[in-house]
């Protein structure tokens, strides 16, 4: 099927709650896709980052070769042999002592709301049902009911009422309104510490250091959701560590699965991740045999460093070239590593008309709040293939 006729069909018989753009894609390796008439596009989304490793990265293809060949799923009911060494790995990888594997991110999310709360209930001593969590402006933690209840995004929220109380909702960066915003019955602050779908919002220096003062002088866990910031994509394993600090919890996904499988997953000590008992929460498919052979591969490719330097290296080269863009058609740029929300010029072009011109030149982004463009590429790209994609923003802003 070529690409007309393909997206005809999509369009055709599928819910429209995505607006992709006109590209088809058929094959992918490293950081190169080829679509279904065998043009090739440099992927500077990577999944939403979830090809942080690149497309079909040997490593994790074998691993999940391997595993195909032996089992695939044994539900929670039973234990298999990949289950144990994977949570070790993760939990490590973390600094914590337990791991608590699931699917998607939105699970993973969902996850750490429920622990905190019971946490809150039978840890802290809050009162039942008065447990409070705060959340940022801005967020983007998943499209669940409970998570698009403190969204304050329209588009995610409205008309899927009535929504989960329990969350109070301060500005980003703002640590006077959040300590303003504590309470006794607070359990948990959940953050991301950069704020991919907002933009590729930076919080302002020490932030994350006075949520972490706040947070255990008021007994309230910090839970860093690094489903996108995480594994490597800000030239750290998690975005948090530029701040010097630790959360009580992490909120894993995305990269964990390679690229491959949908994996995500939470780690936090004892005392918090101890809470839950049998029964209380779970998914057939979360740490299923497949997806713990290839979560294992993805812990041992981030404990080499490798893609962690990398994306420090090279995002320092990404950030320089979109740094002379400023003026020339960009408002702004921000970000972390191989990670950057760059603002086109309103007047020029919106942020979807960047990435449709983009990808008539072969490179593939994703806009967000009208004039961003998101650039992510795979931890794998080269640095000619940062300035080739740099080179044909320019030429778009130029001569759109
Ligand atoms: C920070 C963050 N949290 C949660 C999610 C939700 O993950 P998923 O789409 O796998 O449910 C996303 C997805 O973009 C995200 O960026």
């Amino acid at each position: 099927m070529r690409t007309p006729e393909a997206l005809d069909e999509a369009e055709r018989y599928t819910a429209h709650n995505y607006h992709p753009l006109p590209v088809v894609i058929s094959e992918g390796d490293g950081a190169w896709v080829t679509d279904v008439d065998g043009r090739r596009y440099l992927d500077f989304l990577a999944g939403y980052s979830a090809l942080n490793f690149g497309h079909r990265h040997p490593a994790l293809i074998a691993a999940a070769h391997a595993q195909l060949d032996r089992v695939t799923l044994t539900s929670r009911a039973f234990v298999h042999d990949q289950f144990a060494d994977f949570c070790r790995g993760l939990a490590a990888l973390c600094g914590k002592d337990l791991v608590l594997p699931m699917n998607t991110g939105a699970e993973a999310v969902e996850t750490a709301i429920k622990v905190a709360r019971k946490w809150g209930y039978r840890v802290k001593g809050v009162a039942d049902e008065q447990a409070e969590i705060i959340v940022a402006a801005d967020n983007f933690h998943g499209r669940t009911t409970t998570i698009v209840s403190f969204s304050t995004d329209p588009d995610a929220r409205a008309d899927f009422g009535p929504y989960t109380p329990g969350f109070k909702i301060v500005p980003y960066g703002d640590l006077e309104a959040l300590a303003a915003a504590i309470t006794p019955n607070t359990v948990a602050v959940l953050l991301e510490p950069i704020q991919g779908e907002a933009g590729v919002l930076v919080p302002p220096t020490g932030f994350f250091a006075g949520v972490r003062e706040l947070c255990t002088a008021g007994n309230v866990l910090f839970i860093a959701d690094e489903i996108q910031s995480g594994l490597g994509r800000t030239g750290k394993t998690f975005a948090i560590e530029h701040e010097g600090v630790a959360p009580d919890m992490y909120v894993l996904g995305k990269a964990l699965g390679g690229g491959i499988v949908p994996v995500s997953a939470v780690a936090a000590d004892r005392e918090v991740l101890g809470v839950l008992k049998p029964g209380e929460h779970g998914s057939t498919f979360g740490g299923n045999p497949l997806a713990c052979a290839v979560g294992i591969e993805v812990v041992k490719l981030l404990e080499t460093g490798e893609f962690q330097r990398r994306s420090a290296e090279l995002g320092e080269r990404l950030h320089a070239a979109l740094a002379r863009l400023i003026g020339r058609g960009v408002v702004a740029v921000r970000g972390r590593g191989l990670w950057a929300g760059v603002d086109i010029d309103p007047a020029l072009m919106t942020g979807r008309t960047a990435c449709e011109r983009l990808a008539e030149r072969g490179v593939l982004v994703k806009d967000t709040h009208g004039s961003t463009i998101r650039l992510a590429p795979p931890l794998v790209v080269t640095g000619d293939e940062l300035d080739h994609a740099v080179a044909q923003l320019s030429a778009i802003l130029v001569s759109p």
